[in-house]
């Protein structure tokens, strides 16, 4: 038998649920109401987890402009039921909450409102792993008092760890480097479910020799590996681990944490959960899933992509190409693309796939191929060549560089600071525009990373405006009733057959 995992000192695997950020985020586009969140939070901040992930990454988007919720309002009400367990978000880097590189008077003031609001634990990231793009809100979660996670996104531009990039050495000294920052735990983090389980296996390993601080696994299930993955890391002696309620995890989302409750069950590193009092919430969490049934992709039989074992492109990704070829009229032409993606990324000095890269690399990539290459270049191609959004894993290709970057209106020659020196301050200027509409920090904050769709939200919130029917939820009342008109409509056509 497995001697590693039944005797030994115990060290019981920590587990952070994410089913109120990245559960929801991956499976239902972000819809889920806090309304739908607070009957069962008390119960979840029982259950023992290392922290809740409850914030961040879309949903600070997703609340203000399609539920008509005041995102800190979200966060402070969860705090009222969530006394226990430290709650977690998903903060972009100098991007914020948002798709673009924030001013840093805008990254401090989110800060220090976000500690203020509740939050505990931040997990910072950067699309391009360029750590000083973590500088500034650093300084401020450190001056709050508050858990910095310092996070790499995981990448690969072949079937496995290795080659010239994304190799061993390169997440070892980027983990080196994040702890020389100060930071409290290392995430490593992977969004497209590309991580093999032993490749982790050797990376954990590699990384205790390497840091002394926790290291916390995040991955996805898309295409099939992760709860190996995770197997294989809890061996190797992984800190921490991210899951879901089974009824919001696997597809796109994490992996689910009852299994691996019941795998781990007896071993030196259970973490002693009470599996009833998750299949408890579960039945909740079904109980209002059909809320939000209209979200869940439901095209496929196959609830894993497993085309992303072949080519490393995340799901989010392959869709959007997708997309941007049918408007084209050109959807034959995918294979070709997929082959320019590699080629454009490797040239665009071989970012990860994460937002917002994923959507630059894969815009230009269709270009390429539908117009010839280069011959239209966006303008988010030509801010990443010029060097605006950080310091790219391998060098531009310099031929490239120079063609994208020629007549470029900020200039020929790259810069190479920090990205964010590069930036005015924006608060005044918000201020100002915002006028009488903005009330406190919170809400300066909400117009100042959403311009256009914050200004709407805070006129609903102040009823300036009414909202929309569209953004109102659907009841279960609401739910039953389309299921009875389905059924009736089946029952019709059945009976016209017979
Ligand atoms: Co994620």
């Amino acid at each position: 038998m497995n001697d590693f995992l039944e005797n030994g000192p115990m060290n019981p695997i920590k587990i952070q649920d994410n089913t109120f950020r990245d559960g929801h985020q991956s499976l239902l586009a972000t819809r889920m109401r806090t309304e739908d969140m607070l009957p069962i939070a008390e119960k979840m901040d029982d259950v023992g987890f290392w922290a809740m992930e409850v914030w961040g990454g879309a949903t600070f988007d997703a609340t203000h402009r399609f539920l008509g919720e005041d995102p800190f309002d979200r966060l402070r009400t969860l705090k009222k039921h969530i006394k226990k367990t430290p709650l977690s978000m998903l903060l972009r880097g100098q991007n914020l909450v948002g798709y673009r590189n924030y001013a840093d008077d805008v990254a401090r003031l989110f800060v220090d409102k976000t500690c203020e609001a509740g939050i505990d634990i931040f997990r910072v990231f950067d699309a391009l792993n360029d750590f000083r793009n973590f500088q500034t809100v650093v300084e401020r979660i450190k001056a709050n008092g508050k858990h910095f996670q310092g996070t790499i996104c995981y990448s690969l531009t072949e079937r496995r760890m290795g080659g010239d990039v994304f190799n061993l050495e390169y997440y070892l000294d980027k983990a080196k480097e994040i702890e020389d920052m100060g930071a409290d735990t290392l995430c490593l983090k992977d969004m497209a479910g590309i991580m093999a389980p032993f490749d982790i296996a050797k990376l954990i390993v590699e990384l205790k020799k390497t840091v002394s601080i926790p290291i916390h696994l995040h991955t996805h299930y898309t295409s099939g590996m992760a709860s190996m993955v995770y197997l294989e890391a809890i061996k190797a002696g992984v800190d921490i681990i991210d899951t879901c309620l089974a009824p919001f995890a696997l597809r796109t989302s994490q992996p689910a944490v009852e299994p691996m409750i019941a795998s781990l069950y007896g071993t030196v590193r259970d973490p002693g959960f009470d599996l009833n009092a998750l299949l408890e919430l579960d039945e909740y969490m079904e109980s209002i899933a059909p809320k939000y049934r209209d979200y869940l992709a439901k095209h496929r039989m196959s609830v894993i992509d497993t085309g992303v074992l072949a080519h490393q492109v995340p799901g989010g990704m392959i869709s959007n190409l997708v997309s941007q070829l049918k408007e084209a009229n050109a959807l034959d032409r995918l294979p070709e693309v997929y082959r320019e993606v590699a080629v454009t990324r490797k040239e665009l000095g071989t970012p990860p796939l994460v937002t917002p890269t994923s959507q630059i690399v894969g815009v230009q990539s269709v270009l390429n191929v539908l117009f010839g290459r280069y011959k239209m270049v966006t303008n988010e191609v030509k801010d990443l060549v010029f060097g605006l959004y950080g310091k790219t894993p391998a060098p531009v290709d310099p031929d490239v560089q120079k063609k994208i970057l020629k007549g470029y209106k900020r200039g020929e020659t790259p810069v190479t600071g920090r990205a964010a020196d590069y930036l005015e301050p924006e608060l005044d200027n918000a201020r100002k525009k915002a006028g009488d509409l903005v009330k406190d920090d919170f809400d300066l904050l909400i117009y100042a990373l959403y311009p256009t769709t914050g200004e709407q939200f805070l006129k609903w919130k102040y009823g300036l405006e009414e909202k929309p029917p569209e953004i109102m939820p659907k009841t279960m009342d609401e739910i039953e009733r389309e299921d009875k008109a389905v059924a009736e409509a089946l029952e019709a056509v059945r009976k016209g057959r017979s």
